[in-house]
């Protein structure tokens, strides 16, 4: 329920009085079991209590594996008055269905990116969350990277000045050496994907860039292919963005990048340049306008083979606990979606496409 006069208070009807937060997780693949499940299982305020996949094997391995209860339909879960709240971790396509039916079912929500695959789910999502009063986070890690949370620090100190340009990238092989199920994964079908490697990656640095600079992508023009893969989704995009600030970048993403991947973002300020996660050993490194350089250790940005803990299940945890909004609330979620929603315009206008308002 919100406390009137304050959106951003919840009060937790089912935490209060327990101890630890009773959580379903639905949806046993990859990013379930590198992240979900072992940052819950970690995380001495919560207790996994019910895994949900429609592969009955992967639900039962998940169940064994961390003493929950098994369930193959999630709705069956969602009517399990013992769950308190609920991760999303499924398929793009259902994201939206399953996450306004968990806050209907009076579950908090952790909902994997992107959000959703339109503008109109994302909205119905938000107005789901608002009447339920329960809560509804949206799973942008970037924001949580320790590299990133410097960069942010070091950018509104004020000594670089304003952002005049910038360039971020994300890139790794594809998800075939991710998804739990490889070559066939659903990431390649657009039924269920609407979008490639935008969606997968994209949005992730589309994210990163509204929170990094504090400030709004106001357009995009963006190119699209489908280089490698066999899907009818695209496998590399390249997007120029301008801000609402006047700032000007560019945002790539891509599933051909062999070997290795490529999480990098560059800022090139008034006063200096930043480079973020391009550096092996230091993780930010800032050149100033003087002649000054500054190289810090802030901590390795996670890759899809070198797994760090999130933060993102922590927040949601506390953050149900504090009775307070989280850092990444459905709105957030919405507005980084829109900006691969103009991207994917774009590529098939060839037009600039302005943000829908
Ligand atoms: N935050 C991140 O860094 C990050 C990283 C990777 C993936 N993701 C996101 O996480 C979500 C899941 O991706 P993944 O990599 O785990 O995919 P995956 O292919 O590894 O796993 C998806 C799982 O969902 C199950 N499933 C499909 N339909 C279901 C249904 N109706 N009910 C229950 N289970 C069902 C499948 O059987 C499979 O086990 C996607 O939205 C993806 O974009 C986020």
């Amino acid at each position: 329920m919100l406390v009137s006069g304050d959106p951003t208070r919840y009060h937790v009807r089912g935490a209060i009085g327990v101890s630890r937060l009773h959580i379903g997780v639905i949806g046993c693949g990859s990013i379930a079991r590198h992240r979900h499940l072992p940052e819950y299982a970690g995380n001495p305020r919560a207790e996994i209590r019910a895994v949900c996949d429609v592969v009955q094997h992967r639900a039962a391995e998940m169940a064994d594996a961390y003493g929950a209860r098994a369930y193959t339909d999630y709705a069956e879960l969602l009517r399990d008055p013992d769950i308190q709240a609920v991760s999303v971790c499924l398929p793009n396509d259902l994201h939206a269905q399953v996450t306004v039916a968990a806050l209907q079912a009076g579950k908090h929500v952790l909902c994997e990116k992107p959000m959703a695959t339109s503008r109109q789910e994302a909205q119905e999502m938000i107005e789901a969350a608002r009447r339920s009063g329960k809560l509804l986070m949206i799973a942008h890690n970037q924001r949580f990277m320790a590299a990133h949370a410097k960069a942010k620090q070091m950018l509104h100190s004020g000594r670089l000045g304003a952002v005049l340009t910038f360039r971020t990238t994300f890139s790794h092989g594809g998800p075939e050496g991710w998804s739990i199920d490889g070559a066939e994964s659903w990431f390649f079908r657009k039924a269920e994907a609407f979008v490639g490697a935008l969606g997968d990656l994209g949005v992730h640095k589309a994210d990163l860039v509204r929170w990094l600079l504090e400030d709004e992508v106001a357009s995009v023009s963006a190119f699209a292919s489908t280089l490698e893969k066999p899907a009818d989704v695209e496998d590399n995009v390249v997007c120029v963005l301008r801000m609402q600030s006047g700032a000007l970048g560019t945002l790539t993403a891509s599933w051909t990048h062999h070997p290795g991947e490529d999480n990098s973002t560059h800022l090139y300020c008034e006063h200096g340049v930043m480079h973020v996660a391009a550096d092996p050993l230091y993780q930010v490194i800032v050149h100033y306008d003087n002649g000054d350089t500054e190289r810090i250790e802030a901590g390795q940005v996670a890759t899809n083979e070198s797994q760090t803990a999130s933060g993102v299940v922590d927040e949601f945890v506390d953050a149900i606990f504090s009775g307070r909004e989280s850092a990444i609330p459905g709105a957030e979620g919405m507005a980084s979606l829109q900006v691969i929603l103009a991207a994917l315009r774009s590529a098939q206008t060839g037009r600039a496409e302005s943000i829908d308002s």
